[in-house]
């Protein structure tokens, strides 16, 4: 039978004092909701059904027209939060009753590894388990709701941290981590036995182990070997502990692969980043999206990669690159600003204060300093003077500048698109050029230089006379 994960998302998260749904926080440059989503993806789940609630539209959007379309996820809405039973409830409301492994846990909990996630289901398979619950013992257990073992050392029931009497409090140390295996058809058929009998008066899915106990049915727990993948996400500051534990983690990974990190502690990778070896990254680098570096490159400092492709043996010095590509060999920065489909070819150059946008550059070619071009190609071996501007856009609408191959343009040259700058052609610095070069042309734009001899020297004088 296929396996289902049930993924809760529905809760308010008034710990987070935010007027976003919890879930939707990042952790580096995906919300928890993603990585609770890939985890059980990743595990082999067949089906992912995510119960929202508060924030529900920034859930499904994201899910459905944003950043995680690549998930195919189905909801369901709890219009009211009445706790984690109650949102099983509206699962059997919306979908009826599920069949097979179903797989329960929260939205809260990004650090899972997938591998935990088909262990569990893999005990509950070979034991046919009514529900296997996966136990941590964290060194701070408070706010975790806790084991409670019978004589023969078997799960009893779940005593929530609220509903714990003092000594229960100091004494049981395993807690809950919040994933569960059912047996669908057996979770299904006794869901509405919960009762609102508690600190919070909610309907609580941990119930459901005394529940299943109750009734004679087969309840195990499976002992996680790292509190720390189970962390929950209640807080800004348990936020920020679970996004350093997804650095350490990517970039322990990246370091076993040969890439080096002058801090490893100042650089953060997202999951689908891919960097080649002897690649060094230094502080305060950030690649983001679908990045992939190539081999032999230096990146940052001060550096923002989003979904950019960068060949091997290129330089990112202080720049910020967005959905943009760098062939081999290409140097960028220090302050370069490339985005909206930048192209730059084997040994082409961005230097200090360029911005490319949607702009291919040769092979070869350079914009060194203090330009902005947008929507040009520019043939290989070019050089544009520093203060070079493409004029692309007249308040409507955007236009193409075309530059061929072995162009020079000299410093702070206006290029009002449309324009075509023919191969091997020369344009004068200052000029504002509206009309097209043809190949092999010199064109210059700029009033004749005035010289009056001696002109200075009398107006100096005069002033001093004057005094
Ligand atoms: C829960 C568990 C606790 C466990 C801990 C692990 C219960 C009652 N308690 O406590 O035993 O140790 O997680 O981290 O289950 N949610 C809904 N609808 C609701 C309420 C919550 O979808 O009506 C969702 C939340 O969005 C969240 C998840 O369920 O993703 C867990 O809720 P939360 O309030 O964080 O539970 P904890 O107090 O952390
Ligand atoms: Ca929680």
């Amino acid at each position: 039978m296929p396996t289902t994960a049930i993924i809760l998302a529905a809760g308010e998260g008034t710990r987070m004092k935010s007027a976003h749904p919890k879930v939707m926080h990042p952790l580096l440059d995906r919300p928890l909701i993603w990585w609770a989503v890939r985890s059980a993806r990743l595990a082999g789940v067949e089906r992912i059904v995510l119960v929202v609630g508060s924030g529900a539209a920034e859930v499904r959007s994201y899910f459905t027209d944003g950043a995680g379309q690549g998930e195919t996820v189905e909801f369901v809405e709890q219009t009211q939060r009445k706790g984690t039973g109650h949102a099983v409830l509206c699962v059997r409301e919306a979908l009826g009753s599920l069949q097979g492994p179903t797989v329960v846990m929260y939205g809260d909990m990004p650090l899972v590894r997938p591998e935990t996630i088909r262990s569990l289901v893999s005990e509950a398979r070979t034991h046919h388990n009514a529900c296997t619950v996966l136990t941590m013992t964290p060194p701070d257990p408070s706010g975790y709701g806790r084991i409670v073992t019978g004589a023969d050392g078997t799960v009893s029931a779940i005593v929530e941290d609220r509903d714990c009497t003092p000594e229960q409090r100091s004494s049981l140390v395993s807690c809950n981590s919040g994933l569960y295996c059912f047996c669908g058809r057996r979770l299904f058929d006794n869901v509405d036995k919960m009762r609102p009998d508690n600190a919070q008066g909610e309907y609580y899915l941990t119930d459901m182990v005394g529940i299943l106990v109750g009734l004679g049915e087969p309840v195990c727990a499976l002992a996680a070997e790292d509190y720390r993948e189970l962390l929950g996400v209640n807080s800004r500051s348990q936020l920020a502990a679970a996004t350093d534990v997804m650095r350490r983690h990517i970039n322990e990974r990246l370091m076993d692969e040969g890439v080096s990190m002058l801090d490893p502690s100042q650089v953060w990778v997202g999951p689908d980043v891919t960097v080649g070896p002897d690649t060094t990254l230094l502080p305060q680098t950030f690649l983001w999206g679908r990045t992939s570096v190539g081999a032999d490159c230096t990146i940052g400092p001060n550096s923002r990669l989003t979904d950019a492709v960068v060949g091997d043996r290129c330089l990112v010095d202080e720049s910020v690159i967005v959905g943009s590509a760098l062939d081999d060999d290409v140097s960028c920065g220090p302050r370069a600003y490339l985005r909206g489909g930048a192209h730059l070819h084997d040994h082409a150059k961005a230097g200090t204060h360029v911005e490319l946008k949607g702009a291919e550059v040769g092979r070869g070619s350079k914009v060194p300093h203090l330009s902005y071009l947008g929507d040009a190609r520019l043939g290989d071996n070019v050089n544009i003077g520093g203060g070079t501007i493409t004029c692309n856009y007249d308040g409507r609408h955007k236009s193409r500048t075309e530059i061929g191959d072995h162009v020079f343009i000299g410093s702070d040259v206006m290029l009002v698109a449309p324009v075509t700058i023919g191969d091997n052609a020369l344009v004068g610095a200052a000029s504002c050029i509206t009309r097209d070069v043809p190949a092999g042309a010199l064109s210059l734009e700029r009033s004749r230089q005035l010289v009056k001899e001696g002109w200075a020297d009398t107006y100096w004088e005069r002033l001093e006379e004057e005094d």
